[in-house]
């Protein structure tokens, strides 16, 4: 039996797409009616890290999990703690590509840092991923470019080798399937560095539509990711924009290609396939 949590967030999702009906899968959800595009056969159960109970339901009879946990605390660790209790053999962790970055000190890279090291004591089996930041984040543009034809951002010029989200579940779906990835640390990243800029061009090309870019300040940054985040996340997502700044994230991985066999997807897939988010009434 594999567990996915995370299956309501942004790879979770993608994970249980691409596991299909063939396997066996139960997926720990705090809301169980929020999952979409599981199979029907998928097992989809309440639970949350904060509840010990529901987690050793969650992980009764599981061989392997994928582990998704998106906020500072110690989510990861009630998680190791329980999948070690319940005889859990191997756990794939979603973690980041700024770990490997000793000039990545910010409190979420700090965190993730500390959570691969308490897997890696567990005893338990694991694979770790390392993704660069997702293309689907880019989705926060949506409504400005529907409604005002204007991407903005901080650090337009700035390049980060971004990933496509279905390539990370891709990794993640073979690392829980197969053999062979025990003990690996797979840094994933798309094709090619892209600046905030280069995407808002993409993104106006195949909408056929001249889009603006506006460069946010420091402020204005801090203002915008506060309508969605805790004060030390914002600091952390700041500081970590000054590693890009610093060209810290422009390197591109071969990873997906030698894991999966086909090369990662370029942003130009990733907004084909999404334009539809972009587009006005
Ligand atoms: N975004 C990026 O560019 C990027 C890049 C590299 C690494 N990462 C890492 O990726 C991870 C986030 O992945 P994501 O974007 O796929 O996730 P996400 O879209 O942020 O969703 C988080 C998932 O975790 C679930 N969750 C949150 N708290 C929970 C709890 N207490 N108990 C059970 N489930 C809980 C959420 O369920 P609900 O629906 O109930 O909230 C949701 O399914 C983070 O560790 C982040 O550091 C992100």
């Amino acid at each position: 039996m594999i567990l996915v949590t995370g299956a309501t967030g942004t790879i979770g999702r993608e994970v249980v797409r691409c596991l299909g009906p063939e396997r066996d899968v139960r997926i720990l959800a705090r809301d169980p009616a929020r999952v979409v595009g599981a199979s029907p056969c998928a097992d989809v159960v309440a639970g949350d890290y904060a509840d010990e109970a529901s987690l050793a339901r969650a992980l009764a009879g599981v061989s392997r999990a994928f582990l998704v946990t998106n906020r500072i605390g110690d989510d990861d660790e009630r998680f190791v703690r329980a999948a070690r209790a319940a005889g859990v053999r191997h756990v794939v962790k979603l973690s980041a590509a700024a770990v490997n970055d000793a000039g990545a000190q910010d409190l979420i890279t700090r965190q993730q840092r500390a959570t691969e090291g308490l897997l890696r004591a567990s005893g338990l089996a694991w694979t770790l991923l390392r993704p660069r930041s997702f293309m689907s984040n880019t989705l926060a543009w949506a409504p400005s470019v529907r409604e005002e034809r204007v991407v903005r951002a901080l650090n337009g010029t700035s390049r980060n080798a971004c990933v496509d989200p279905r390539d990370v579940a891709e990794v993640a779906v073979r690392a829980l399937t197969q053999e062979g990835h025990t003990g690996c640390a797979y840094t994933l990243t798309g094709p090619e560095p892209l600046s905030a800029r280069d995407q808002t061009r993409e993104l106006g090309r195949q909408l056929g539509i001249e889009l603006a870019f506006e460069e946010l300040g420091l402020d204005a940054a801090r203002a915008l990711l506060g309508r969605r985040y805790p004060p030390t996340v914002v600091e952390a997502l700041l500081e970590s924009a000054r590693r890009q700044e610093e060209n810290a994230k422009s390197a591109v991985a071969p990873t997906v290609l030698e894991v999966t066999g086909r090369p990662a997807r370029s942003y130009a897939d990733w907004v084909a396939d999404h334009l539809s988010a972009f587009r006005g009434p």
